[in-house]
């Protein structure tokens, strides 16, 4: 397959390229490196500098050479500047999107792979979420993926494409031999944060609410690891060869792990102390949130190579202490 990679310079899209590569596919990269990084690009990726907005440089690739899929991992992922910025979101994220599908379509390539995610369900009603539980997304990041969701849906109805949609829970880790990793700016997400605090290169770690209704009061989360997100990816192709197929997949482990559990992980794997300050609830976090990924193994034989939380620390590590720093490209 020739696939085109919009946003394969990101933290989950970067690990897909790799992945493709390795199993023979060929990558197309787009990407404007607005959070991407350009090392995190292999030198046998095509690699495109632009935006998904941009149609005309769109239209360039797609007549450039035949594209089979096109998997799309260019979206901006911060759940709290979704809730203060929420056109930034709706621009990037849904119309960005819908640029990217025009113009995939009027060169006539029906096939697309979708990164969503399990904020797409809000506070789920029960717990493991299923992929048929009410979507009532709590903030507008959520919102702008549920969107995109629900045109896809339209458009496999109305024009034939077939398409995977995958509901990631918490894409952490690293590639195994520590090449490529995690490195937001602004940084977040607790695995990294916790492992610079470690490091003594970020701050004491905020530990955002203790008063949760939780075994230990702090949030549950399903890690789930980039390589094994990536790995579904693959696994879908031969489901998409259905004009009109639909298909939706919750990617996570399964298990709950929380905060506190983070921390622990952490110190264990790097020997080091997470110094700790213990801060109120951020707003809009779920209490808990974990998947039964039950589907994915049925339909796609997806299983995740890491089931715990301690593995997948171990291979942020292998990355964060040969890159304390990250990609250093700001
Ligand atoms: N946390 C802390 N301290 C920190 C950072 C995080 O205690 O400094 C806690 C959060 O409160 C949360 C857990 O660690 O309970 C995980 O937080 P992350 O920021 O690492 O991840 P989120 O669960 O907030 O976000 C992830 C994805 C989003 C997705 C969201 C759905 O990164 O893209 O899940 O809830 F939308």
């Amino acid at each position: 397959m020739k696939v085109l990679v919009a946003g394969g310079a990101g933290y989950i899209g970067s690990h897909c390229v790799r992945q493709l590569l390795a199993a023979g596919h060929e990558s197309v990269v787009l990407d404007n490196f607005a959070y991407g990084h350009r090392a995190a690009v292999p030198a046998d990726a095509k690699l495109h500098d632009a935006s998904l907005a941009d149609a005309a440089a769109l239209d360039c690739i797609f007549k450039s050479g035949r594209i089979d899929l096109v998997m799309h991992f260019a979206a901006f992922c911060y759940v709290g500047e979704s809730v203060t910025a929420p056109l930034k979101y709706y621009l990037n994220n849904v119309t960005g999107t819908y640029t990217l599908l025009d113009a995939m379509l009027r060169h006539g390539v029906k096939k697309f792979v979708f990164s969503s995610t399990c904020a797409t369900y809000g506070v789920p009603a029960s717990l493991p979420i299923v992929e048929g539980m009410p979507q009532a997304p709590i903030n507008p990041y959520g919102q702008t993926k549920l969107d995109v969701e629900n045109a896809l849906k339209a458009l496999a109805h109305a024009q034939s494409i077939s398409f995977a949609a995958f509901r990631y829970f918490n894409a952490a880790g690293a590639a195994e031999d520590g090449s490529i990793g995690e490195d937001h700016d602004p940084e977040t997400h607790l695995i990294p944060l916790a492992i610079g605090a470690a490091q003594g290169i970020r701050p004491a770690l905020q530990i955002f609410g203790t008063d949760y209704p939780t075994p230990d009061k702090t949030c549950l989360r399903d890690y789930v690891h980039v390589d094994d997100l990536s790995r579904a990816h693959i696994a879908v192709f031969d489901k998409l060869a259905k004009p009109g197929a639909a298909l939706f997949y919750n990617l996570g482990t399964g298990a709950p792990t929380s905060v506190l559990e983070v921390i622990q992980a952490v110190e264990m794997v790097t020997q080091l102390k997470v110094p700790v300050k213990y801060a109120p609830r951020r707003e809009g976090d779920p209490p808990a949130l974990y998947a039964n990924a039950a589907k994915a193994q049925r339909e796609l034989g997806w299983k995740p190579k890491f089931r715990s939380i301690e593995p997948i620390v171990e291979s942020a590590w292998r990355w964060h202490s040969r890159k304390p720093r990250g990609y250093e490209d700001r």
